[in-house]
């Protein structure tokens, strides 16, 4: 599908989740998250996962970063980076390179999340190893066939 922003666009927001991973509160898995959530209006706002002793009431990264959004009345979105990696990574010369082992799918409630507030067909999410190695999805690629809030006529 075609890409709607330019390069140093993605690139730009794939360095800032990056550097969010060191503020994870991850202790029990210790899979640090980040996302960079640009906004219609141009503005980015950050995210990291944040956990819980008691486990359910644990944040992912993006829903973090879309609530601060939204909280800071902000509801139209064009683009989220997502990066994450496991906290051994952190301390390698390859993180302090903007290198990361793996991407990092958003997980099924944070891609809801996500359609509550775009639209499917425009939204993006670009999953990062590195500034010079993402890929960039349309919401609709990720969750198909999804219900928001049209099914109930909002
Ligand atoms: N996590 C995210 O922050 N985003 C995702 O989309 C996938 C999972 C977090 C949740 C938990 O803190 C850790 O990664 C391991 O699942």
């Amino acid at each position: 599908m075609d890409r709607k922003l330019k390069d140093e666009v993605y690139r730009d927001l794939v360095k800032k989740a990056t550097a969010m991973l060191v503020r994870s509160y991850v202790p029990y898995s210790a899979f640090h998250v980040g996302a960079a959530l640009m906004c219609k209006d141009g503005s980015i706002e950050t995210g990291v996962n944040i956990e819980n002793s008691s486990y359910s009431p644990a944040i992912c990264a993006e829903r973090t970063a879309i609530f601060k959004a939204v909280s800071e009345g902000k509801r139209e979105f064009e683009a989220i980076a997502v990066v994450g990696c496991k906290e051994e990574h952190l301390s390698t010369e390859e993180y302090k390179n903007g290198i990361l082992p793996d991407y990092c799918p958003p997980c099924g409630v944070c891609r809801q999340v996500m359609r509550e507030f775009t639209d499917p067909l425009d939204f993006e999410i670009i999953l990062a190893k590195s500034e010079d190695d993402y890929k960039v999805y349309k919401l609709c690629e990720l969750l198909p066939e999804s219900f928001g809030p049209e099914n109930l006529g909002v």
